[in-house]
């Protein structure tokens, strides 16, 4: 499937009757608009002469205050000259790439990855390696296998990409003791960790984790974003870096954009400043859990044997695994004919593997259109499950189908052992990687 098909299958997908479990769109109408209205009406007119002037690249100093009030809740404590604010997280991926990566240069990656980090390692012809994960997030072992046989190959690794909390799109979370061991084995190499952190505030469960830059600032940078938070049309996100990553950020920042809007930065900074954005997280994150649970009850429910999924414990994403010989991506069109919409799991592998998983979100529909969804994708499943017993597999499920994650449910609830191994050779990115190629014309956007 090309990338021309993907976009007529997603402007397809943008059709009301179709319920879309693919975008990963936040559900913004739950913010109090009339309040961030009116704030954002006096910011202009009470300050408009700095809102809607230029400002500083490394971002206004007031919000770098308030960002460092918010990763205080995962336990860093970081000064505001060592915050740089981008334009979302997606800017600081893209400037941290530029200023590490060479072509040819490896990015350890967990397998799968997020499709719009993928997108920029490979726009730097970074060379991306997967590391597997299970139910506890990527295994350290496995990272330290990576890091060994590259070395021996007298591959350079630049960076460990890993989005540690409700990992998009594999739903897990990095616990706290692999949190110890990842952070152990980079530092003995001096390699430099970038975490990317999204959804951290956005767990269903208690606190949230501690972060890992909060146990070695000077080996992690960490990016986060208001988009989840807020809304990610104000596209203001950030990067927290030690000094000397920092400066050079500043300075590609700044041949970027020269700097960033003045007025989404205020606007954050009143918003933090003057509205309760603590309870409004709290409510982001009761809507989500109840949009989780109705996804998991449906898919218990309804998925035919076979299939298995992870037990997201925040953030907006279920990665399902298919029965054997089932491909989501050229199930796609079935799906769309029957009037659902996922991401296939082709999207998450700079090598194009994982046709034999999919994405789903919860973020975005309401409960019943949740039900009526994966209704519709059990139908589809189901059908192509007969299908591959009467006929046998298709040429593309020839694909090495690789085992399911431990922790992993299905209908049975049957467990196993952790394997999520990506093949060892990285070539391109699959056609459908870029976020690009996962949006249709009128607003189907299924690649966050
Ligand atoms: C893991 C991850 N990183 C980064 C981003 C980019 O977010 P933004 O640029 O809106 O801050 C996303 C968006 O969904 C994401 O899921």
């Amino acid at each position: 499937m090309v990338a021309s098909e993907i976009r007529a299958l997603f402007a397809v997908a943008a059709r009301p009757e179709i319920v879309s479990l693919a975008g990963g769109m936040p559900f913004i109408a739950a913010l109090p608009l009339d309040a961030v209205g009116e704030m954002a009406g006096q910011l202009v007119t009470d300050r408009g002469a700095v809102a809607l002037q230029y400002g500083v690249a490394q971002g206004d100093a007031g919000l770098r205050e308030e960002i460092c009030q918010v990763m205080s809740q995962e336990g860093i404590r970081a000064h505001p000259d060592e915050v740089v604010v981008t334009v979302g997280s997606q800017q600081a991926l893209d400037l941290i790439t530029r200023i590490f990566v060479d072509p040819g240069d490896v990015v350890l990656a967990e397998g799968p990855s997020y499709v719009g980090a993928l997108g920029t390692f490979t726009s730097y012809e970074a060379q991306v390696v997967h590391v597997p994960m299970d139910d506890h997030g990527l295994i350290p072992e496995a990272l330290e296998e990576a890091m060994t046989r590259l070395a021996a190959e007298g591959r350079r690794i630049k960076f460990l990409y890993t989005v540690p909390s409700f990992h998009n799109p594999a739903g897990v979370t990095l616990d706290a003791a692999r949190r110890a061991r990842v952070l152990d084995i980079c530092q003995r190499a001096g390699l430099l960790v970038i975490e990317d952190n999204p959804y951290g505030l956005l767990g269903f469960d208690g606190e949230p984790l501690r972060a890992l830059r909060a146990d070695d600032p000077q080996g992690v940078v960490y990016l986060g974003t208001f988009s989840k938070t807020i809304a990610p049309g104000l596209r203001v996100g950030w990067a927290a870096a030690p000094p000397g990553i920092r400066d050079r950020l500043v300075l590609a920042a700044e041949s970027a954009v020269l700097c960033h809007s003045s007025l989404a930065q205020l606007m954050v900074r009143e918003y933090l400043a003057t509205q309760p954005w603590r309870e409004q997280v709290k409510v982001f994150r009761e809507l989500y859990r109840e949009r989780r649970d109705a996804m998991l009850e449906s898919l218990t429910a309804l998925m035919p044997e076979g299939c298995r999924w992870t037990r997201p414990a925040g953030g907006f994403y279920v990665w399902l695994q298919l029965p054997p010989g089932v491909d989501s991506k050229a199930m796609l069109p079935r799906a769309i004919s029957s009037r659902v919409a996922y991401v296939p799991g082709t999207g998450f592998y700079a090598d194009g593997s994982g046709a034999d998983h999919l994405r789903l979100s919860y973020c975005f529909p309401e409960p019943d259109r949740i039900r009526e969804g994966v209704r519709r994708l059990a139908e589809v499943v189901g059908a192509e499950v007969e299908l591959r017993s009467t006929f046998g597999a298709t040429p593309r499920s020839a694909v090495p189908v690789k085992s399911r994650p431990a922790g992993m449910i299905g209908p049975a609830d049957v467990t196993g052992p952790a394997d999520m191994t990506s093949p060892a050779d990285v070539t391109s990115p699959a056609d459908v990687t870029s976020p690009a190629d996962m949006t249709g014309p009128a607003g189907a956007d299924v690649s966050r």
